[in-house]
């Protein structure tokens, strides 16, 4: 693997490892059920059995009979809850079935909850706990008998007459792809913890928004804003799994309020599967329409995805695959299936993982089909503006094929499928476009610099894992002039001024926009404190460290401390006032005056068994242009863990639902499947210089979620090349490489 230094003309900041890499490897990192309080009670969930019905009757008494068991919740007894209306995005409840019965509306729904003195207690008992239902038919999935249909197609992009140019194309393609059913599984499970002291809620969970979580848990309990506190200093994997409110913290929150005692509840893997939310399966019909020579005409991208019954959750990805390429003409259209289940939400890249999986699946067949170089067909199709005339504020999508095509080799491909070949294993090459919306939230910082020339950093952004921490400090360092040792930074608490919901890959643009607002007030106080225009302080030399120690003397202080706020292009007056109140103001991507977008190209080589059809990636190459890159390390360990994880929606990932009885039936890590390290090989990440400054003051595009957004289609081209076999539905296992 290469290891590029980071180079001073080229926008890449330093390779600084993690700020929190000595408290995580030593176990110091406080995870949400670390924290330790006073005499906790231990919380167990009952979930149920049936996807669609009624609780007849639950029976307690041997639960009751556990000993230390203190309180069984149910339906029954937690009517003082608050039903809080449903809201897509961050922060918003993440259903609105929020009920615990008795009325069941999916599969793994929330009945009761036990609570005891021990955490084995409080299983024993739940597992004693006796539920009747009157049970219903549920309707599981797509084709199952009872689903109902709902256009969605509010604002998604349309342009020209894309029906005639696909009527009177030269070269028509039409083809239909599929996804999965996928359960976010992030290490750290889902938890929360409550304690109560003189009618002040503090909650310890992991969030993707701490805002959000203080705001809906005082709407669900009923109590002021203000009388709640949540902290999540450290998240151990989250991917949109933990952004939302969910049904189990206003629970646990009354628990430990009736009780007088903070209660813990640690939900066990397979719970997990039912009580947050998960990625849900889609269909796609593709319609393209080129000329002879490869430009394309006409594009028509239909999706159809499954939702609950009352909630209109979507990810609409056409918002992204309509625009990718200079489309003459456009047309898209998204159906919502309302299903027995209960209401998906993000999961990483959550509208292009699927719509530019089809995408580029797409582009690759119309390649084979003009008998052209899929590269070759994407260059002819570059364009600066959409086919909506909406143009691009920087799109280095070409650069990134030609660094990454000249990595890996891809002049001496073959192009005849199955023509590459190394004793028993088929060779095959294939590529795929990686795209995702730059996304920029409003918000608010506070910054103090001390005379000894150390600074604290204080802003409710979250850290996933993903090195949050260490750009943020990066930016005060850079803004400060000081080291980075110098720095604190302190995140992911409520009583810190707020960041947005850390998703859509918007933290670090958010978040550095401003940190570095606050500090260029401090450069201000401290400038207007000397009679030079110099900017204070250097990273290194002690003679700015005197400049800095005589500034803070003349101006009779010890310490400047400034809060500022933030607010992005698109961002209404009252953006910040809603921001403390729990919605975030996210803009960006397609919805600004220009398309605002991180691209990639992602290469892929599979190796598939000529007897066994077992499939291998051995070598992956990903080249990623997204603006400034604040931390070379830490966004190459972004781009490596999301192309790993495109690998597993490509080969692995998939959550089996039974039709019969729309349940779960993998909702564990035996049996979903995920990639170990056997599976995954040479990852090489390039990293591409850019340069936006149109995006943010920063010029910083998200990465994060940018990564995982070509390798499913790529694998499946390699897949096509090596075998001459193209699967349109993920993943793609070993037995859809059996037939012909
Ligand atoms: Mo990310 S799926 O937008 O939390």
């Amino acid at each position: 693997m290469s290891r590029a230094a980071p180079d001073p003309q080229s926008n890449m900041g330093n390779p600084e490892p993690r700020l929190d890499g000595r408290l995580k490897v030593t176990g110091e990192a406080r995870y949400g059920s670390d924290f330790v309080v006073g005499n906790p009670a231990y919380a167990f969930l009952v979930t149920s059995s049936i996807a669609k019905g009624r609780i007849e009757s639950m029976d307690l008494r041997d639960a009751r009979t556990v000993p230390g068991v203190l309180e069984i919740f149910n339906h029954e007894n937690t009517g003082e809850l608050k039903d809080i209306k449903y809201a897509k995005g961050g922060g918003g409840p993440t259903s609105s079935i929020q009920g615990f019965g008795p009325q069941i509306q999916y599969g793994g729904q929330i009945v009761a909850m036990v609570v005891a003195d021990t955490f084995e207690a409080a299983r024993e008992a739940a597992h004693k706990v006796r539920v009747s239902y009157q049970p219903d038919q549920p309707s599981a999935t797509f084709d199952s008998l009872g689903i109902s249909e709902q256009p969605f197609n509010d604002g998604l992009p349309q342009a020209g007459d894309a029906e005639q140019a696909y009527g009177t194309a030269d070269v028509q393609l039409e083809t239909q792809y599929e996804t999965p059913t996928q359960h976010h599984n992030s290490i750290e499970l889902f938890t929360t913890t409550c304690a109560w002291r003189d009618n002040q809620l503090t909650i310890y969970e992991p969030s993707q928004f701490v805002y959000g979580l203080k705001a809906n848990a005082a709407k669900k309990i009923g109590v002021n804003i203000a009388d709640v506190h949540a902290v999540s200093p450290f998240v151990g994997g989250a991917f949109g799994s933990k952004a939302q409110f969910s049904p189990r913290t206003g629970l646990v929150a009354l628990a430990a309020r009736r009780l007088n005692r903070p209660v813990k509840l640690v939900a066990t893997r397979d719970q997990g599967f039912t009580i947050q939310t998960y990625r849900a399966e889609t269909r796609h019909r593709i319609r393209i329409g080129a000329e002879r020579g490869g430009k394309i005409t006409s594009f028509i991208h239909e999706g159809w995805e499954v939702t609950s019954r009352p909630d209109p959750y979507s990810v609409s990805g056409v918002e992204d695959s309509a625009r990718l390429y200079g489309f003459g003409a456009v047309k898209t259209g998204v159906t919502l299936v309302h299903a027995d289940r209960n209401t998906p939400g993000f999961m990483r890249s959550p509208p292009v993982v699927p719509y530019i999986y089809a995408l580029e699946s797409a582009i690759d067949e119309l390649a084979v089909k003009l008998e052209m170089d899929p590269i070759e067909l994407r260059r002819i199709n570059d364009a600066s503006i959409d086919a909506t005339g909406k143009q691009w504020s920087s799109r280095s999508l070409l650069k990134c094929y030609d660094q990454a095509a000249e990595r890996f080799g891809w002049a001496n491909r073959n192009a005849q499928p199955g023509s590459m070949r190394d004793g028993d294993w088929l060779i095959g090459w294939g590529c795929a476009s990686a795209v995702y919306p730059t996304h920029v939230g409003a918000a608010a910082a506070r910054v103090r610099l001390m005379a000894n020339g150390t600074a604290d950093v204080q802003i409710a952004a979250h850290d996933l894992g993903t090195g949050a921490y260490t750009v943020i400090g990066q930016m005060a360092a850079e803004s400060l002039g000081i080291p980075l040792a110098s720095v604190t930074v302190e995140l992911g608490d409520s009583e810190l001024p707020p960041a947005p919901v850390a998703g859509g890959s918007n933290t670090t643009a958010s978040a550095c926009s401003a940190v570095m607002k606050a500090c260029q007030a401090i450069q201000a106080k401290l400038t207007q404190s000397s009679d030079d225009q110099v900017t204070v302080g250097s990273a290194s030399g002690d003679r700015s460290k005197l400049n800095l120690e005589d500034r803070f003397k003349k101006l009779g202080v010890g310490a400047i401390e400034e809060y500022a706020e933030y607010l992005p292009p698109g961002a209404k007056p009252d953006a910040m006032k809603n921001l403390y109140a729990g919605t975030p103001f996210l803009g960006g991507g397609s919805k600004g005056e220009k398309l605002m977008y991180a691209m990639g190209a992602e290469f892929v080589e599979v190796r598939v068994h000529a007897l066994t059809r077992e499939i291998r990636v051995p070598r992956i190459v990903g080249a990623f242009a997204a603006g400034r890159l604040m931390n070379t390390r830490t966004a190459r360990s972004q781009y490596m863990g999301a192309m790993i994880w495109g690998i597993s929606s490509a080969l692995h990932e998939a959550t089996e639902i039974d039709p019969r009885t729309a349940r779960y039936v993998n909702d564990n890590l035996a049996d979903y499947l995920i990639p170990v390290n056997a599976d995954i090989q040479d990852v090489d990440v390039i990293l591409v210089p850019e340069e936006d400054k149109f995006v943010n003051p920063v010029g910083v595009k998200g990465i994060g979620e940018l990564g995982n957004v070509g390798t499913a289609a790529a694998v499946a081209n390699a897949v096509y090349h090596a075998t001459g076999i193209r699967v349109r539905k993920l993943p793609i296992r070993l037995e859809k490489l059996l037939a012909t």
